[in-house]
């Protein structure tokens, strides 16, 4: 896929060469000067006349009309110098291999160094270059009998760079570790419900142990009944469907100390339940296990690139239907905690079956937790569909979050759980909980509901609901599943301290 290389001269043969430009007076410099020269200055009047762009994310090519090696220049837009961050750059690659995918190229260099600023280093700009490939290519496959020919796909990649070719390559792998592991989750996501039950997820989760060597743990109803897990279970009862707890282990140090717990909701379709959703609202709703899509992905990396770290993924997995046997709103259940809960709405499941996964991963040994899960349709309300909601009882673990999301571009924004939040969920009359209080602060009501379950251990829920799935294409992906928070639940493990 990738191969580096430090000697560019203007003879090296390429299907296309892709240089970096900036905005400044005088663009051309370095490698983009030489071929100005070889091209008889042609490229600066292409330049002052507009036809190549140095404006940010502005993809321009040029045929060199066999006047040298590279049949044809790409010059990505970068902007001004100074401004550029890595995600500007991590979208600006992706733009490239857009363009390139569809102008249907299979073979590529790129000048490396053209890509560097005083902050971002050729190996940063290598990760971004590879991981903003897999992102940006990614389709999913779809089940049409008829495909269209096979897309034609950028299969060689040459990198040239002055850096150092191992510590390049290294940064390339990591890289395209994330992105491919992005498209994991993506893939789960994409997937119609009657096709991603709560089996095939629990199924999906052991061939990753197996891969990478996780110990790992798919509990059964039967276990579930004994261990008292009645959130879960109630969500499942109206389902033919079995749930299933899937867990698991990753010790990447000598004791089984500052485990993270990474707990990701896992409903394969969300009808609503008896409090059932509208046609419209619940088109879509195979997507509402993105939170354990996003665990499941960060394990990947993880596997992959073997931090020291001990993590533990948590995932409750069922469909949430209706049927004779199903919950009722007025239900009052007993979570495995022992609170016990009384259900005004069906519809807000995801609080519950992540209630008895929490505490499954505290009795496992968590010490941190992160939630993620399509949690509420008010986080979208509050927040659109750009920015994670983020909620916690814990100021520095959220800071940690913070910065990792930082590094990702997956905006994440936190908003606050009070006090009277927090009576408001304890309002149940004949019950310890209430599972939903009232429209007020919904998003807000969904982590306050889950604060009741982390207690004491520091804990910061991550409502996706907005972000995991995009409406149209963008730079780094298609439209559909975003794969959001893979990346991010990654990083911030790989740098937790
Ligand atoms: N899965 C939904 C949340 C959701 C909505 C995800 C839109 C993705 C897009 C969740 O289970 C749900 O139905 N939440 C209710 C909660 C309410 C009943 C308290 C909601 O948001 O309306
Ligand atoms: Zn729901
Ligand atoms: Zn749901």
């Amino acid at each position: 896929m990738f191969t580096v290389k430090s000697q560019l001269s203007l003879d090296t043969v390429h299907e296309a060469l892709v240089i970096g430009v900036f905005e400044k007076n005088q663009p051309l410099d370095g490698i983009a000067a030489e071929y100005d020269r070889r091209l008889g200055g042609q490229l600066s009047v292409l330049f002052k006349e507009g036809d190549i762009s140095a404006k940010k994310k502005q993809i321009s090519h040029v045929h060199t009309l066999n006047q040298a090696g590279a049949k044809r220049l790409y010059f990505v837009g970068l902007g001004k110098k100074d401004a550029l961050t890595f995600e500007g750059l991590r979208e600006a690659f992706g733009k490239l291999w857009k363009t390139l995918k569809q102008a249907k190229r299979t073979e590529a260099a790129v000048a490396l160094d053209t890509f560097v600023t005083d902050d971002i280093d050729a190996n940063e700009a290598a990760h971004a270059l590879s991981e903003a490939y897999y992102l940006a290519t990614y389709e999913f496959p779809g089940y049409k009998q008829k495909k269209n020919e096979p897309e034609k796909r950028i299969e060689t990649i040459t990198i040239y760079t002055e850096a150092d070719a191992a510590e390049i390559e290294a940064s390339l792998f990591v890289g395209s570790v994330y992105g491919k592991a992005t498209n994991s989750a993506r893939t789960l996501v994409n997937t119609p419900g009657n096709l991603m039950t709560a089996a095939d997820l629990a199924g999906y989760a052991v061939e990753l142990a197996k891969k990478y060597e996780f110990e790992y743990e798919i509990l059964e109803k039967e276990e579930m009944e004994r261990l008292g897990m009645g959130a879960l279970l109630a969500v499942n009862q109206g389902s033919k469907k079995p749930p299933k707890m899937i867990v698991l282990k990753y010790q990447g140090r000598e004791q089984w100390d500052n485990v993270i717990g990474l707990v990701g909701k896992g409903v394969t379709f969300d009808t609503g339940g008896y409090s059932l959703k509208s046609r419209e609202s619940m088109v879509d709703m195979k997507t509402d296990m993105a939170g354990a899509a996003a665990v499941l992905g960060a394990m990947e990396i993880i596997g992959e690139l073997r931090p020291e770290q001990n993590v533990i993924a948590v995932i409750p997995a069922t469909d949430n239907m209706i049927s004779g046997e199903a919950f009722k709103p007025d239900d009052v259940i007993t979570s495995m905690s022992g609170k016990t809960i009384e259900v005004k709405n069906t519809d807000a499941e995801g609080r519950l079956i992540l209630a008895d996964a929490i505490t499954y991963a505290k009795h496992h040994g968590a010490n941190y937790l992160i939630d993620v899960a399509t949690l509420t349709g008010g986080v979208i309300v509050a927040l659109g569909v750009h920015t994670t909601g983020a909620m916690t009882n814990n100021e520095a673990l959220f800071e940690q979050l913070l910065e990792a999301s930082a590094e990702t571009g997956e905006f994440i924004w936190r908003l606050p759980i009070t006090e009277k939040d927090k009576e408001r969920v304890r309002s149940s009359k004949i019950a310890d909980l209430n599972n939903s209080p009232g429209r007020e602060g919904h998003a807000i009501m969904g982590g306050a509901f889950l604060g009741e379950f982390a207690e004491d251990t520091p804990w910061v829920h991550l409502d996706i609901a907005g972000t995991s799935v995009a409406a149209k294409d963008y730079d780094l992906g298609p439209s559909g599943a975003t794969g959001v928070m893979v990346r991010t639940l990654a990083t911030f493990v790989e740098r937790f301290e």
